[in-house]
């Protein structure tokens, strides 16, 4: 049966990582009021087809950059490797359909320097509503189907190091070690489809899914100073914040 992650809010525990750390760059597909992207402190890009955003979600940012366009459309731009961007990290919480968002990891990793970190939100369901496919009937709390994303990630790349964190309401797959140059997954991209479009969460078995790969304390993972991000974050508690120039 499901488990319900019930650990520290995903919003929170990406809060403390971006008041303790910046990125060279980072980038969140799916932002909607930009609650999250607030919270970045390094230079940051948004992408969605449709903002609303509240609040100040620049801050002491140096640069923020966004695109109000369907993440698909916005890697076939080619902007990034245009303009020498490298990702740290990926907060991929974009179009719910595990095909979106594996796409969404494929061109993120791409883009990424080696040794990123990409965050997919959301694959960790706990009632049967949240998992549907049906676009035209969406529950308030909405997954989709990308939980798929670990049974893929961990069959098809090994390489990468996977951990969930129990962030509620539906937890944080954190996966490290990105590989720019990896092509797996775009040479295994229609297989994947074939194999994995028509699977249901039972047929794949619960407790299979919840062993697949190490289920961490979100609070744990933060206290121990977020070591997943190593290779790519830095220490930004003491920098300089913009200052008023003229009154
Ligand atoms: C769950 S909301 C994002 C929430 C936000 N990350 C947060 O944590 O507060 C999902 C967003 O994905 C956007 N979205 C839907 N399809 C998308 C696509 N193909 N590419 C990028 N974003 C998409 C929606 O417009 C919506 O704003």
């Amino acid at each position: 049966m499901f488990r319900k992650f019930t650990g520290r809010h995903y919003v929170d525990f990406l809060r403390d990582f971006h008041h303790r750390h910046a990125l060279d760059w980072y980038l969140e597909i799916g932002c909607r009021t930009g609650r999250p992207l607030a919270e970045v402190s390094g230079p940051a890009i948004g992408v969605d087809p449709y903002f609303r955003l509240e609040g100040d979600i620049l801050r002491g940012k140096p640069r923020l950059m966004l695109f109000q366009q369907e993440s698909d459309t916005f890697f076939a731009s080619d902007f990034l490797a245009t303009n020498g961007i490298r990702l740290g990290m990926t907060f991929i919480d974009g179009m719910h359909l595990f095909e979106y968002a594996l796409r969404d990891f494929m061109n993120a990793e791409r883009n990424s320097q080696p040794g990123g970190v990409a965050l997919i939100h959301d694959c960790y369901p706990f009632r049967t509503r949240h998992l549907t496919r049906d676009l035209d009937n969406l529950p308030a709390v909405w997954t989709g189907d990308v939980w798929k994303l670990v049974p893929i990630l961990r069959e098809y790349r090994p390489d990468l190091d996977i951990i969930a964190v129990d962030a509620r309401p539906t937890g944080l797959l954190v996966v490290s070690g990105l590989d720019p140059e990896s092509r797996v997954l775009h040479d295994h991209y229609e297989d994947i489809l074939a194999r994995f479009t028509t699977m249901e969460l039972d047929d794949h078995g619960f407790d299979a899914f919840y062993d697949l790969v190490p289920i961490r304390s979100a609070s744990e993972v933060a206290d121990e100073g977020f070591g997943f991000a190593r290779a790519v974050a830095r220490d930004i508690r003491a920098r300089a914040q913009p200052e008023v120039i003229t009154p």
